[in-house]
């Protein structure tokens, strides 16, 4: 198996029968997503994605993929949320943090997901003298960031290109039939690929929100879905040794004891990038209704230098989750120095990864003897086919915790709400009344 949940670490803080008591609504959860009864089921079409995907869309994405790898030394993704953070999770696992600057071919920038001038300033800065693509990414079609941010890179594709061929090179990702987006990409004769209905963004990174700068980065996007499909099966059992509903079980019960906050820790730096996308899928999912875990993450050994004393010694109401990759990327061979000028030597004559890995079982050991519950989840590898694989373990455990919680796992009401107040003050026709209420509290 590919990801597995390991709970050995766990025994003293959650004893078997807490398993056995909540595993009925486990079980009820398991129904009202295999039967669509529960709430937010009109977004379900992750569930099956991974076997049901359109498959000439899938052939579209990699011609197009191919196209941007032949005539582009940049792609720009523009999209934010959901239609962001999975592309850049999944390029980062598999090819790395520094992939722009190690690996030959098209370099991957994502944009649109800040008002920053300073940053988009840098992204124009970028293309200079470069040939450069665009995918534009939003399902709604009116993101603020990305709108704007998009508005900006196409007018600079247009002036060093000409509108024709800026048409050619602009790709757009979102609703089949609606929205602003889908309107101008339809005018503009760009190619455009679609966000599904039924699948929200923070499940949208195996649709072509995700697919298409995926495939640009070069990663075996089959592999990718091959992955998910095999976990979709595998973790479609109902049964208290299913990993997802494990995982999924330990963090309700240990909310229950007042655990408030999980952080999500892993030795891999390449791995930062999916920390963001669980802190979406989950903060996204669960925290609504005055409730839910607050999901919080690190990269170790690193952020033990800042984050471990916390987690050693300071106030008791989280828990933690390590993400453990068995197998590297790559390893590094530590060679004895003569002389032992720096003490070194007693990590001479092995790999790095078996020293990052005793560092991971001290701090297991320490943490869990400091007070706080730890969870694994074991993960083959970072290849496509792995991550694959622990995006349907995450989702699926997601949608059951969020049952579990008794809120609805697929909206997010509460991403409105600065929306409203950002566009009120900054005068968008029809917000006049809530612009006043706001300058007046602002000034108050
Ligand atoms: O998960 C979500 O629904 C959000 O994070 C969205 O993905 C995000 O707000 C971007 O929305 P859109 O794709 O409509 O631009």
């Amino acid at each position: 198996m590919s990801v597995k949940f390991n709970g050995k670490h766990l025994a003293k803080f959650i004893r078997p029968e807490e398993y056995d008591a909540i595993y009925p609504q486990v079980e009820l959860a398991h129904r009202q997503l295999n039967d669509h009864s529960g709430p937010g089921n009109d977004f379900l079409g992750w569930m099956d994605l991974p076997h049901t995907y359109d498959k000439e869309e899938f052939a579209r994405i990699k011609q197009a993929a191919e196209k941007i790898r032949s005539d582009s030394d940049v792609l720009l993704v523009a999209g934010i949320g959901g239609s962001y953070l999975g592309a850049r999770a999944v390029v980062e696992a598999c090819k790395g943090v520094y992939h722009n600057d190690i690996e030959d071919g098209v370099k991957i920038y994502f944009c649109g997901n800040t008002i920053s001038p300073t940053y988009l300033n840098d992204i124009i800065r970028i293309t200079k003298g470069k040939r450069f693509s665009i995918n534009v990414i939003s399902k709604s079609g009116t993101t603020t960031e990305t709108a704007l941010a998009f508005r900006v890179l196409r007018k600079l594709l247009e002036d060093s290109v000409g509108p024709e061929e800026a048409n050619k090179r602009i790709y757009a990702t979102t609703d089949r039939s609606k929205g602003t987006l889908k309107q101008l990409a339809d005018a503009q004769g760009w190619p455009t690929f679609v966000v599904p209905d039924d699948v929200g963004g923070r499940y949208s990174v195996l649709t072509a929100v995700g697919l298409l700068p995926i495939a640009c980065a070069g990663i075996d996007i089959d592999a990718l879905m091959q992955g998910a499909a095999d976990a979709c099966d595998a973790y479609g059992v109902c049964s208290p040794d299913n990993d997802a509903y494990r995982y999924a079980m330990t963090r309700n019960i240990l909310y229950r004891k007042g655990k408030l906050v999980e952080t999500l820790a892993c030795f891999e730096p390449d791995f930062a990038m999916m920390n963001e996308w669980y802190k979406q899928l989950f903060g996204e999912s669960e925290g609504k209704d005055q409730k839910g875990l607050m999901p919080t993450s690190c990269i170790f050994s690193t952020d033990l230098h800042s984050m471990g004393q916390f987690l050693q010694d300071g106030s008791r109401t989280m828990f933690e989750t390590y993400v453990d990759i068995k197998n590297t990327r790559e390893d590094f061979y530590i060679e004895e120095l003569e002389g032992n000028f720096d003490g070194l030597n007693f990590l001479a004559n092995q790999n790095m990864s078996v020293v990052n890995r005793k560092a991971m079982e001290g701090t297991i050991l320490a943490h869990t003897d400091g007070g706080v519950p730890l969870g694994v989840i074991e993960v083959d590898s970072l290849s496509a086919y792995d991550v694959g694989y622990l995006i349907y373990f995450f989702w699926k455990a997601c949608a059951v915790s969020g049952y579990l919680l008794s809120v609805n796992p697929f909206d997010q009401p509460g991403v409105e709400s600065y929306k409203k107040n950002m566009f009120a003050l900054l005068g968008k026709p029809g917000y006049e009344d809530r612009k006043a209420e706001l300058e007046a509290k602002l000034n108050g």
